[in-house]
Formats: structure tokens, sequence, C-alpha cells
């Protein structure tokens, strides 16, 4: 059940990953001291809904075990994984915050989430924040027709674990299309040459979890989504949607600053 993306879905899968990069592009002038990650929320929700004409895929979003998520994207701030819910915290100086975006646009995805240092970041923080955007890097390095979703992981844990951090086992990266997560699951460790091969026209997020402590992980008890390290210690991520490509991948959720 893995789809494979014909001209006219890439194409629009290429509309809905820039639009998914415009929005992280869009709030990081807000990104400072004192602000809310309901404001960050609220301000994103208009620019997507307003501006854009997209629609946020994480409200109401109410996959099998879980309440209807209760807002348009996702804040998690340090000790925080995956899946913040924006609320009243306010950021402060040395905070480290994702923020995850899913938009659909024409009925296609476009999933990425990017590091926020909320003033300077202290250096322990910078250099989890660095590396974990290199694990990213490498992973999708590894993407082209052939290759295995194994040596994705590889790539991402050898560089992780090889700077002292761990890797999130229970949450990983998906196929994206028409649906916002669909097969394969794209784990973020492995051992190379195993796993599903890669064929062109598929499209998938790496989405790398890499925590400073341990790599177990905590559901929130009130909330039900927020997702924390079990040792209460700083976490990053960074995501983005791939299309495998005939000799290789495009970035479909490319930033202006980066090159591939
Ligand atoms: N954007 C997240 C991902 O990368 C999923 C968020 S689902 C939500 O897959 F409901 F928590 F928003
Ligand atoms: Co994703
Ligand atoms: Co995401």
């Amino acid at each position: 059940t893995i789809t494979i993306k014909n001209e006219n879905d890439i194409k629009k899968m290429r509309i809905a990953g820039q639009l998914a990069s415009e929005v992280l592009d869009f709030i990081t002038p807000f990104v400072k001291p004192e602000i809310t990650t309901e404001e960050i929320d609220r301000l994103c929700h208009n620019f997507m809904v307003e501006e854009q004409k997209t629609i946020p895929a994480p409200l109401n979003y109410a996959p099998p075990g879980h309440t209807p998520y209760p807002k348009s994207l996702c804040t998690s701030v340090n000790n925080q994984i995956c899946h913040g819910i924006p609320g009243p915290k306010i950021l402060k100086k040395g905070d480290i915050v994702n923020i995850d975006i899913t938009v659909i646009k024409d009925g296609y995805h476009g999933d990425t989430s990017k590091m926020f240092m909320v003033g300077k970041a202290q250096p322990h923080a910078q250099r989890l924040v660095d590396i974990t955007q290199e694990c990213l890097y490498r992973g999708i390095a590894e993407v082209k027709p052939g290759a295995r979703l194994g040596d994705i992981g590889h790539a991402i844990q050898v560089h992780a674990e090889g700077n002292h951090y761990s890797v999130v086992r229970e949450y990983c990266g998906h196929g994206i299309g028409k649906v916002f997560h669909e097969d394969p699951q794209v784990l973020h460790y492995g051992q190379p040459n195993t796993g599903m091969s890669l064929q062109e026209g598929m499209c998938f997020t790496i989405e790398p979890m890499i925590n400073l402590g341990t790599y177990k992980t905590k559901l929130s008890k009130t909330d039900g989504w927020t997702v924390e390290t079990a040792d209460g210690r700083l976490s990053a991520q960074w995501e983005h949607t791939i299309l495998v490509t005939q000799d290789g991948f495009e970035v479909l959720t490319k930033r202006s600053e980066e090159s591939f």
C-alpha cells in the first residue's frame, strides 16, 4: 500500500510542500522571548487559512486512540519531543522550540518542521539542534531509487550516536500524499541494506527526533498528545517531505536558505 506519485500528483505535492515551508518563513520573525505558543498557532493559522487558502492538517486530526488534535500546528519546547500543543506557555530566552507545519492544498499534504532558538541558545542546546539538522541532511542524502529505508535510518543513527545522542524509536517519518500519514514508516535508526527499496515517485517524510539523554519517551497524561523525554532532558527535531526522483531526491519543503 505504497502510493507512487504520477506527474500530476508531484506537481501538487510541490505546491503543498512549498506552502508548508513558507509558513515556517512567515513565523520566523515572531519567534522571540515573551511570545506564547498559542500566539504562534494563531498567527500561522490565520496565514494558512486567510492568505494561503491552505488547510492546517493537524486541526481536529484524530488517529485511532487519540482525541482530536485541538490546534493547527505543533510546538515542542525543550524536553518535549513532538506533538506539543500550543497554549499559554511563554517562550523565554534560551528555549529551543520545534514548530511543525502540515498544510493541505488541493488535497495534497506538505509536512515540515524546524528548530528555533529563542534568543541565544546555550552551547549544548545549539549543538544538539545543529547535529539533529545534520542527521536529517545525512538521511536525505541516502535517498535514491534502489536505496533502502534502512540506509536512511542507519545514516541518521550513526551520526546521532557518534555524537553521544540517542534516536527516538517510537515515532518515525511516514509516507505522505493525499493522506497525512501513510506507508511506509521511515525509522530514524536501522541497518544498511535492509527494509523497503526506494522507487521513483515515492514521497515520504524524514523527521529525526534526537535526544540529549535517553531515547525513552513519555506521553503527557494531561493532554494525551505531547511526547516528552522520559528523563526531562532536551530533544530536537527537523523534518522535510522528500520525493524520490530518477537519480536521487527532491526536497519538496526546501526553504530558501537551504541548498540541496
Ligand atoms: N506533523 C506531524 C508529523 O510530522 C504530525 C502532527 S499530528 C498532530 O507527522 F495531530 F499532532 F498534529
Ligand atoms: Co511528518
Ligand atoms: Co510534521
